[in-house]
This record gives structure tokens, sequence and C-alpha cells, in this order.
């Protein structure tokens, strides 16, 4: 108790009491953190922007500050470089668009700080399936948070376009290649392609699961099973990829994926096969899913999987440590996981999410992902860094793309996709 005989001059007991609650009320919310983040991502075309944008926005709304750091470039070659100056520098973004094995990579490396109350607070086992929920963790803890799960083998494609040349869209990869052929003698580019390596990866890996099948796909890019890289299966792959490269245009080289996708969406070409951000794209320019595109999965029996998740640095300082666990917390949150993949093309990583709103391609992205785990086809790609560590699948694309681009032969390349790999290892 407070004797008045110790108060300083001029102060009553009422004034100091009325100021120790003040105090009191006030302490916690001086105290307390001001959630920030520092977002290094690769979202920059059109349907991405809109994507982060929905991420940005709930980020806000629940008090945070959002500083953002895009590096544009499809497939995120370029953020990673980024990413590695920034940590080299000794200077981290707070939170990181990363994916697959490097995520395990970035939190063998004691870089990736831990997530793993959250992921308890927040039910995270219970809310993610269980393949998606391993991704994001190291020994059993989360050390990230993933927001979508994007498909990879997809056809888009230009209606008018095939419904001019009377075709419809392929069911094999022969009718694929009668549809191009057709195509391509009106004059029109049968497939719009940037010939980026990650594209040329993207094209190569739906072929190696239609080809070679489900299992072909595991033993080779997951596997990497010498006797399945360098086989006459894999010669056949080859093959369907010499074919492709007749079917694209002359300007190919360098080409963004959003530009690939404009090209079909305006009759220039009649094919796209890219994962689903590109019906990201398709929403973005306000085309109609059905009536001005069309998608079907590739051909094939399989699912490739694709699933953007967010990694958060190790950093210090409470307002950056707030951030992160506010940001983890609203990723998979309910609301969040429908806005965002509304906009990305993508379908909710998290279970039980409403699905009224989204599309017929979405529709069938959902269904076929559970079909496909059930006969064990659904898989990591290997082409947008689900399914081997950057040595392995770095090896395997600079095959992929000398072989797109030069006179090799696809026995030589199944040789050359077997022996990179080995040096890799
Ligand atoms: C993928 C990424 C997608 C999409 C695409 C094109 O690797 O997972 O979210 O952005 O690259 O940039």
């Amino acid at each position: 108790m407070i004797h008045p005989k110790q108060l300083f001059p001029g102060q009553t007991l009422r004034g100091i009491l009325i100021a120790a609650v003040a105090s009191l009320v006030l302490a916690p919310s001086l105290s307390k953190a001001e959630p920030k983040v520092e977002v290094l991502h690769w979202w920059t075309s059109g349907g991405e922007s809109k994507a982060v944008k929905a991420l940005m926005d709930e980020f806000s709304s629940n008090g945070g500050t959002w500083t953002d750091m895009p590096v544009a470039g499809g497939g995120g070659d370029a953020a990673m470089t980024a990413l590695k100056a920034r940590v080299l520098s000794g200077n981290p973004p707070t939170a990181v668009q990363l994916k697959g094995p490097s995520i395990q990579e970035w939190a063998e490396e004691g870089a990736l700080g831990d997530l793993d109350d959250v992921g308890k607070a927040e039910n995270w086992d219970a809310l993610l399936p269980p393949q998606i929920a391993n991704h994001m963790k190291l020994k059993g803890r989360y050390v990230a948070a993933p927001v979508n799960v994007h498909r990879v083998d997809w056809i888009w494609a230009n209606p008018e376009v095939l419904a001019r040349a009377g075709v419809s869209m392929p069911a094999t990869w022969d009718e694929f290649n009668a549809a191009a052929d057709k195509i391509k003698a009106m004059g029109i580019t049968p497939l719009a392609h940037g010939g980026q390596s990650w594209q040329d990866a993207t094209v190569f890996e739906t072929v190696v699961l239609g080809i070679g099948g489900n299992d072909f796909y595991k033993r080779a890019l997951i596997d990497l099973d010498m006797s399945a890289l360098d086989s006459p299966t894999m010669v056949k792959v080859f093959d369907q990829m010499r074919r492709m490269r007749g079917y694209v245009d002359d300007n190919f080289s360098g080409r963004d994926w959003n530009l690939a996708t404009a090209m079909v969406m305006n009759g220039e070409a009649a094919f796209q096969i890219m994962g689903d951000w590109a019906k990201g794209e398709f929403l973005a320019a306000g085309k109609k899913p059905g009536t001005d595109f069309l998608c079907s999965p590739t051909p094939g029996k399989g699912y490739l999987y694709n699933v953007d998740s967010f990694a958060m640095f190790d950093v210090k300082g409470d307002d950056n440590v707030a951030g992160q666990k506010l940001l983890a917390k609203l990723i998979v949150g309910e609301n969040f996981q429908k806005v965002f993949n509304l906009y990305k093309g993508s379908i909710p990583a998290r279970l039980g999410v409403d699905m009224s709103e989204f599309e017929y391609c979405a529709h069938r992205s959902a269904y076929d992902m559970e079909v496909t785990a059930k006969i064990g086809g659904l898989l990591p790609s290997y082409a947008h860094g689900m399914a081997l560590r950057g040595a392995q699948a770095g090896a395997i694309t600079d095959v992929v793309t000398k072989h797109f681009n030069s006179n090799m032969s696809s026995a030589d390349a199944a040789k050359a996709l077997a022996k990179a790999v080995k040096q890799s290892l």
C-alpha cells in the first residue's frame, strides 16, 4: 500500500492510481508487436498479381504491414537467385515462396523459423491432406504453410480454333499430334510455348507421365532409376518432344508463359501445355471456361501436383516474428484458401473448403486428385520443384532443354539424361 508520504511532490494517490491503471491497460498494447512481413514471391502476371493481392489484403486487414518483394520470372528461378543473394548478405526476407524439397534443404541449413506452434494451434494436421502436410515439415515439425494445389498436366485450348480445324480436345498423344498437324496446315501455331527451360521441363514431365505411365514417371523422375532414365520408353518420350518442337512458332525462344497463354486467348495458337496458373490468366482477362477456353488433362492417368507454400526465414525482432506467425495462420485459413485460389487457378490445399464458386476445371482437378491418389497416380511435379532436390532437377532440365533446342537424337538424349543425373548425385 502506498503511504501519502511516499508520493512525489504534486502527485496525489488518485493520480498515481489512475496512472497505474492506465499503464496496466496500455502496457500490453504498447509492448505488443506490430506484425510485419517482407514477402519474396514470383507472382507478377495478371492472374498471379490478383491472387497475391488477396493475400496482402488478408494480411493488412488483420493488422499486418506487408512489404512486397516480387521477382518476375515464371517458375521462380530468378526469385530463388534473389533469395540466395539476400541470405548471403545476411538479410533474408521474412517470408519466402518456397516449394517441395527446397523447403527441407533450407530448413536443414538452419535458415528457417519453426511454425510448429502455429500448425498445432490451428490444427493443420487435421486440415491438410497428409501428403501435402509432409511437404511442409522437417522431422515432423512444420516449417512452411501451403496456399494451394496446382495441377501441372493440363492442356488449355482455344475452342474456336479447334472447331475451325474440326478437332476436339485430344485424349491421347496420337490424337494430339493429329490435331496439331491439322492446325499447323491451317497456318495456326498448334502449341503456344515459351522457350525457357522450366517451360520445356513442364511439357516434358507431362509427356513422361502420358507416354510412360504413373509407375514410369515415378521410377524416372522421383526415384531416378537409371533403367528408366535411359530406356526405350524414354526414347519415345523424347520422340514426342521432338514432335512438339515442330508445333511451336519460330519466335518461341525466351517467351514468358503468360504471353504464350495470350496466344491461345487471341486465337494465334490452339493449345498450351501449362499448369493451371494459366487458368488464372484466362480468368483475369475475363475469359469464360468452356466458352472462351477449354481445359483438359494431358493424356495419361496421373496427376502432377505443385503446391505453393511459404516458409519463414529465421529473423530477429518481435514484429517480424509476429508477422510470420500471422501470415502462416492466415494462409491456411478457410476464407483465404477460397479467395486466393479462385484467382490463382489452383484449388485449396486445405480440406473442406466450399468449392461452389469454382468453375469446372477446378472441380475436375479436385476430383482427379482424389481418384488418382487411389491408383498411385498423385505425383509430385519435378519441373516445379516438388519431386527432387535442386541439383538433380537441374541436371534433368538441362538435358531436356538441350534436346529441345538442338538436333540431338532421342536415344542420345535418354543416355545424356541418365549420365547427367548420375553425375548430380
Ligand atoms: C510455378 C508456381 C505457380 C506459378 C508458376 C508460374 O512454379 O508454382 O504458382 O506462379 O510457377 O510462375
